[in-house]
């Protein structure tokens, strides 16, 4: 199987933006975890990030050719309507990774729009949650039909 990890807005600051809430490895060391963890597990990883909403919107699209998604939407899980129907019209499982506990922190981060329509989420497990992401959705792959 090919799974896109798919990183939204500010997370290519990871190792330098908020360490307390986020962790200090980087953006590429996570890539590289999930890649090592997906060549073990038979996986291609193909990794992309954007700021910007549309540009996500197409990575999104493009993933109709992959098996799976693991994404961190960012700040735009909270509000972003095109990111959500993206992911629902493509009908590839996608696993929804938030590296911090988005339920402790601001009210605003409680609601997740793109939730509702991924196959699973997962939240507060630090940088590790990108790789239980990709262990998930592989289950996911795995238990479809061909
Ligand atoms: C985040 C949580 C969001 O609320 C925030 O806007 C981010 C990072 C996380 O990974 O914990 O950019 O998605």
């Amino acid at each position: 199987p090919r799974v896109l990890l798919l990183n939204g807005p500010n997370l290519n600051l990871l190792g330098s933006r908020d360490p307390h809430q986020y962790g200090s490895v980087t953006l590429a060391e996570v890539e590289r975890r999930v890649q090592a963890l997906g060549a073990e597990l038979g996986a291609g990883v193909e990794c992309a990030q954007s700021n910007h909403e549309g540009e996500l919107v197409e990575h999104v699209h493009r993933a109709r050719h992959l098996d799976g998604v693991v994404f961190n939407p960012g700040a735009f899980a909270h509000y972003s309507i095109a990111l959500r129907d993206a992911i629902d019209a493509v009908e590839v499982p996608c696993v929804e990774v938030h590296i911090s506990n988005v339920y402790a922190r601001e009210e605003f981060r409680h609601t997740s729009v793109t939730a509702p329509v991924s196959e699973g989420y997962i939240a507060g497990c630090g940088p590790a949650g990108y790789e239980l992401g990709l262990r998930a959705v592989l289950t996911r792959i795995g238990q479809r039909r061909p």
